[in-house]
């Protein structure tokens, strides 16, 4: 009798602990998949939030890191994209609304596009998006997959098209001249730099790969992505071929 009783406990605690671990394989805790996005009021998503640890350290990231033009063909999660547009441009102090790049006199000119391709992040509908900072969120700005358009407007290079994602970080110089005059100019073209730089060595830490694009025809890009102030960068990032460190 007591055997079975045990039997029979066992049976149940096993029976409960595998249905824990469903319930927490739907909510992500497992695996990185996101089963369905959502776009409240059909136009903006609230991102996963950041995480603040990583296998690489920062001086291995700084070692390691390339400007690499060849991809894996595989999609980037919708938690991968989050952490590298936190890197780009996140709130890193909430009772300043600093950011994760330094900014001249917290001017903050720069807006962050994303332009998603067919099957480029995972459950996320092509098109191009803006990164919302304040909200950790992405706005849709149009739906569909711009690009082949983007590989165009940046002279034919291929890694645009081949890429996951492409970042195209756009300036609005006013915020910072309206304060700096045309001294403005240089700080805007500096920070820009420190934006790529923390998406280079955020991809290092992801197991993704990126290069900063400046050769493109800024009409070109300004009417594919549409939004905010003239084009600087493109950023096209995929998952790496290989990995960083064995
Ligand atoms: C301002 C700037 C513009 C660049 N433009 C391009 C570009 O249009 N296409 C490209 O493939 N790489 C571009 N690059 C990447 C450089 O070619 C690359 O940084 C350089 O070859 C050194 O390699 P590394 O980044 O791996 O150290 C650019 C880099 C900078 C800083």
């Amino acid at each position: 009798m007591r055997r079975r009783a045990f039997l029979a406990g066992l049976a149940s605690l096993a029976a409960a602990v595998l249905a824990g671990f469903v319930a927490l394989t739907k909510l992500n805790f497992f695996t990185e998949k996101v089963e369905e996005v959502e776009m409240s009021g059909g136009r903006r998503l609230k991102l996963p939030e950041p995480s603040y640890r990583s296998p690489i350290s920062i001086e291995e990231a700084i070692l390691v890191r390339r400007s690499i033009r060849e991809y894996a063909d595989k999609p980037v999660t919708l938690k991968q994209l989050s952490q590298i547009l936190w890197s780009s441009q996140g709130i890193t102090q909430r009772s300043t609304g600093f950011r994760s790049a330094p900014s001249a006199g917290a001017t903050y000119p720069l807006e962050v596009y994303v332009v998603v391709k067919e099957g480029g992040v995972e459950a996320l509908d092509p098109g191009v998006y803006h990164y919302l900072p304040g909200s950790h969120e992405i706005e849709l700005v149009k739906p569909g997959d711009y690009s082949r358009d983007l590989m165009r407007a940046a002279l034919r290079q291929e890694w645009v098209l081949e890429a996951a994602v492409n970042l195209v970080i756009n300036a609005v110089y006013e915020r910072t001249t309206r304060v700096y005059g045309e001294r403005g100019y240089r700080y805007v073209y500096m920070e820009v730099g420190h934006v790529g730089q923390n998406v280079y060595l955020q991809c290092v830490s992801l197991g993704l790969a990126c290069v900063v694009i400046g050769a493109f025809y800024d009409d070109e890009v300004k009417r594919i992505v549409g939004g905010m102030g003239e084009p600087l960068y493109i950023i096209p990032v995929g998952v790496k071929k290989e990995p960083w460190i064995r």
